[in-house]
Formats: structure tokens, sequence, C-alpha cells
């Protein structure tokens, strides 16, 4: 087991303009800890991971494991195991053996490695299976099987680069579930790449946003979500969205239409020594509430989920503005209704030229009950 750094890390791409695909990543991944990389397409998740595992030179900084600098140690040497989004299974060979092939190179011994795979298929269910070839089993089954490959090795890092992309979406969140109670049994720190947030959200100790190579944010789910670094941030994590708009500061608040949307005092005050005239403002549709009284909202659209809907609408100005509702709504197309913003300072305030988070804002978070993420560390970690 071990601790991952990454310490000013960089992979550039040559060319014209050469590429910058991960920039000065600076990141310290505690023992034991699930790390989830999350940003969009093309955002350097893959490159970092790959950078960690040794597939991909680190042109500037470093990185260590355990302690040890292993910026130019070759991937064999690093005691990493990687589980790949295409699985790669060799398709002549058995499950059993697929699972056993990494110990059999070492050179460990029959009985030994038979142990070993028989107890990682007993983890993951895979023991009905031992025998059968790739072609015979499910994508959920192979995707186990990539799983107890590396499982085998015990090493002392996990790299998994979305290892759940090929499965199906009701499969995706079964998988998911089981691969973070193995990783909480096995104790081995885990850095795992994805482009979705909500497996980012439910997998995570700490996420860390990518965009651009450039670290947004890294922090614990619940503090992604109550206090966004910056625009980016704030309208990645979420689904759907936080709605976001500029809007003018007025006495008290934000100017929407007719309507001042109120601020707490804070944050007020420190848009006026940053001498802003207009924020970006953000809430979240689940912050939005119903009533009599409020911002007015045009009914777009309601999505009916079950459990509760989403009312897309647009606001006195064309603002784009969706709000939750467990309510059973029956709104046509059209309707205007009023919503007011969640009382508890459940607005979010940017500043508009360079999207950071103005500091006094955003959802308290209830940071106390942080600690429980059952990792030594990670809380301090997370006040850097
Ligand atoms: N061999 C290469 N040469 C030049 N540029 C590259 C090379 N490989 C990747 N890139 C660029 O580096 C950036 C990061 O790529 P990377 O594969 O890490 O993204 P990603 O976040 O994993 O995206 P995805 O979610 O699509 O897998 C991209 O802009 C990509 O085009
Ligand atoms: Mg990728």
């Amino acid at each position: 087991m071990a601790e991952v750094v990454y310490d000013e890390a960089s992979r550039v791409y040559p060319g014209n303009p050469p590429v910058r695909a991960v920039d000065k990543l600076s990141l310290n991944i505690v023992d034991g800890e699930f790390l989830v990389l999350v940003g969009p397409s093309g955002s350097g998740k893959s490159t970092a991971l790959r950078m960690l595992a040794g597939l991909e030179d680190v042109n500037e900084g470093r990185i260590l494991i355990g302690g040890r600098d292993v910026t130019n140690v070759p991937p064999k040497n690093r005691d990493i195991a990687m589980v790949f989004q295409s699985y790669a299974l060799y398709p002549h060979m058995t499950v059993a053996e697929n699972m056993g092939f990494a110990l059999k190179l070492r050179g460990v011994n029959k009985s030994e490695i038979a142990a070993k795979v028989k107890e990682a298929a007993g983890l993951l269910d895979l023991e009905k299976y031992l025998d059968r070839k790739p072609k015979a089993l499910s994508g959920g089954q192979r995707q186990r099987v990539a799983m107890g490959r590396a499982i085998v090795r015990e090493p002392s890092v996990f790299l998994m680069d979305e290892p759940l992309s090929n499965l199906d979406a009701k499969l995706r969140v079964e998988t998911r579930a089981n691969i973070a109670e193995l990783q909480a049994r096995l104790g081995t720190t885990t850095v795992y790449v994805t482009h979705d947030q909500v497996e980012a959200m439910t997998m995570g100790h700490r996420v860390a946003v990518l965009k651009d190579g450039i670290l947004q944010q890294c922090d614990t789910p619940r503090t992604l979500y109550d206090k966004p670094a910056n625009v980016f941030v704030a309208g990645f994590m979420g689904s759907p969205a936080m709605n976001l708009m500029q809007l003018p500061l007025a006495d008290g608040g934000v100017q929407l239409g007719e309507t001042v949307v109120p601020l707490p005092r804070d944050v007020q005050s420190e848009a006026g020594s940053e001498g802003l005239k207009e924020v970006t403002f953000g809430v979240r549709p689940e912050n939005l509430l119903l009533g009599s009284q409020g911002i007015p909202v045009t009914v777009d659209l309601v999505e009916e989920l079950g459990a509760d809907s989403f009312i897309h609408g647009h606001g006195p100005n064309g603002e784009r503005l969706v709000i939750r509702t467990d309510a059973r709504v029956q709104l046509t197309q059209g309707t205007t209704v009023r919503a007011t913003v969640q009382d508890g300072d459940h607005v979010h305030v940017f500043n508009p030229n360079t999207g950071e988070r103005l500091k006094s804002s955003g959802a308290v978070a209830a940071d106390a009950g942080l600690a429980a993420t059952d990792v030594a560390g990670v809380a301090s970690l997370t006040k850097e």
C-alpha cells in the first residue's frame, strides 16, 4: 500500500503549439484513498493516469509512489495494476489463466497462483466461471475478470481508466458499488478515471476535477458540490447542472428581472470590495422552491422522473432555469410559476471576470461529518 504524489507533473506533446495535456499537476493521494479524476473529454485524465503508470513520459515535475520517485522507473517496476476500459483479456486463456497470468510471469508457483486466483474469484463472484474463455462471458463478468487480474497482483496502487464504460446503465450502477466496496475492503490506494460526474461523486473519497490539463479543485464530493471553487466546477458537478447566469448587483442582492434575489451580507460586501457591478450567480435546481412569489419562470418543459420532476423554463430576460420539485406537477408549456431560493445561503456567487467563487458564498458545508470518509488524513489534506 502506498501514497501517491504528483509534484507539478506535466505532459507536453510536441507540436505547434505544443499540447500541455497535463499541466503542472500537484496532488497528494493518501494511502488507502479512492481518488477519482474527472473532467470532460480531452481534459487530460487518461494522460495523468498513464503518467502514473509509466506509460507516458513526465516532461516536467515528478511522480512518487510510496515515497519513491518513480518518474523514470519503467511500468513493471512501479508496483501498480491497471484496469482499462477495454479490459484487454487474453481470448485464448480461461478466466483463471487470465487472472493468474501476471503471477505466472513472475514465476510464482502453481499452487500459490491457484490459491490467489480462487480468493479473488470469491471476492468477485467469479468462482463458477474460472474455466470459461472470455468470449463466453457477459460484459459485466469480463469487467470483473479484469478487476480480478489486478487484484491477484496485490499491487500498492490500482489504476482504473473508465472501467465501467462498456456496461449498460443498470450494471454500471451495480458494478460501481461493488468496486467501491471492494476497494474499501482491500484498502488499496486507487486512482480512478471517469468523465461521469455521478460516478465520481458516488465512488471517490475525494474527486479531482480537470479541465484542459489543469486541476480545478480536489475535494470531498460534498465540498465540491457545496463549495465549487469556480464556475467550471459549479457547472460540471451536479445533474441537472447548476443554474448559472450573469446578473447585476442590486441593493441587498442580485437583480433578476423585477426581483431582487437576496445575497448573504458577507457575499455582498465581498463583491463590493472587489469592485464588482455584476456577478455570475448560481443556484442548484433543488434549491429553487416553487411558491406564490419570487422569480417568474415560464415553463418550457417538465421532465417527470417518478420520484421528482424537473421543470425547465426561462426567467424574465430569457435566463434558462431548471427547478427540481418532488411534487407531481401538472404544468403546461407557457405557464408561469414563481420560485424563491431556499433559505440558508444556497446561492453560489462567482467573480464574472475570473470565474472564481467569492469565498464567502456557497452552501454551508457539513464539514464536521466529512472525517467519516474513513481514510486517515483525507480530512486534513482537503484543508490545504
Ligand atoms: N499522442 C498525443 N499527441 C498529441 N496530443 C495528444 C496525444 N494524446 C493525447 N493528446 C491530447 O492530450 C489531451 C488529453 O488527452 P487525454 O486522453 O488525457 O484526455 P481524457 O481526459 O482522458 O479524455 P477522454 O474522456 O476523451 O478519454 C487531449 O487534448 C488530446 O488530444
Ligand atoms: Mg481518457
